[in-house]
């Protein structure tokens, strides 16, 4: 059989820089997506999977405060849905790319998060996916999970968009400079599903630009490049009352995926500049 790759969750915003990534390849690529297709429909995931031999899951629930009031949805498409999944691919054979989060750490670790480290996932949207990358371990072996943080791509809602959203509507911003991480593109995080689709390597790997910076580094950043005039202020995270808790340490060690890949990882500002430039 020719390689058939179905890709789920294909309109969000990692999915849809998956499927023009690979569409512009020429991979014989299958979109699927909410309202016609449901990845918990156990049905309709049979279905979707009959003839293919690589499935890429890039569906996920993940409004992150709203989880923590709709556990039983998140967990239905995060780990339920994911359990399914991971059966029928093991009764066929089916390679799966998984996409998880840094969320499934309590972010405590003062050093750049490994594959090999402990989880302990703080909020229900961490949770859920962490259950789903347990379901996926257990139940199938042809598989890799690819944990990526502080994403950003044109077709979501991600913390570049909404600052610059903000500064739209206000002329003085706070922004939290306690927690760290990796702003990382969807359109870089796609090469690397590409590649993954082409090598087909096993096991967990952490992916996000190289470099880091916190939040409010990123902040100033997007506005001086922007040519923004706002005056940005740094704070605590523990000033801002949400309903879900943050990883402070979002950073990853990312020597494992770098390892496979044909290129270095790019360091964080170059793509985000060249996103800043597209708006
Ligand atoms: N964004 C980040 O900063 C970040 C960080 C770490 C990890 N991740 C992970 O990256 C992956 C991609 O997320 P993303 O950032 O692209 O988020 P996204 O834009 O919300 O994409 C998720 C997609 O899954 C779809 N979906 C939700 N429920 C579904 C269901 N029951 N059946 C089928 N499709 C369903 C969503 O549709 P609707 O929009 O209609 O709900 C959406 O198109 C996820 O695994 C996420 O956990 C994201």
């Amino acid at each position: 059989m020719d390689e058939k790759i179905v890709l789920l969750g294909a309109k969000g915003m990692l999915g849809s820089d998956v499927y023009d990534l690979c569409t512009q390849n020429n991979l014989d690529i299958t979109p699927y997506d909410l309202p016609e297709f449901d990845i918990t429909d156990q049905a309709q995931l049979e279905k979707v999977l009959e003839n293919t031999n690589i499935v890429i899951n890039c569906a996920a629930y993940t409004d992150v405060e709203k989880a923590e009031t709709q556990s039983e949805l998140a967990f239905k498409v995060n780990a339920e849905a994911v359990a399914n999944l991971a059966q029928i691919a093991n009764n066929k054979n089916i390679y799966v790319i998984h996409i998880s989060t840094d969320f499934v750490f309590d972010g405590k670790k003062e050093l750049p998060y490994l594959e090999t480290d402990q989880t302990n996932a703080i909020n229900t949207y961490g949770k859920s996916k962490l259950a789903g990358e347990e379901s996926l371990t257990e139940n199938h072996n042809y598989f890799s999970i690819i944990r990526v943080q502080w994403t950003y791509g044109k077709n979501g809602n991600n913390f570049i968009t909404k600052i610059i959203s903000l500064s739209q509507q206000r002329n003085n911003l706070k922004v939290v400079d306690d927690q760290f991480g990796s702003p990382t593109s969807t359109k870089e995080a796609a090469k690397i599903i590409c590649e993954f689709v082409a090598k087909k390597p096993k096991g967990i790997f952490h992916y996000t630009s190289a470099g880091f910076a916190s939040r409010y580094d990123t902040a100033k950043f997007v506005f001086e490049k922007l040519r923004k005039d706002i005056k940005l202020s740094p704070c605590k995270s523990n000033e801002f009352k949400t309903a879900a808790a943050r990883p402070a340490n979002s950073r990853f060690c990312c020597d494992k995926i770098q390892s496979l890949l044909d290129k270095p990882i790019k360091v964080w500002q170059k793509p985000l500049e060249r996103f800043l430039e597209t708006l």
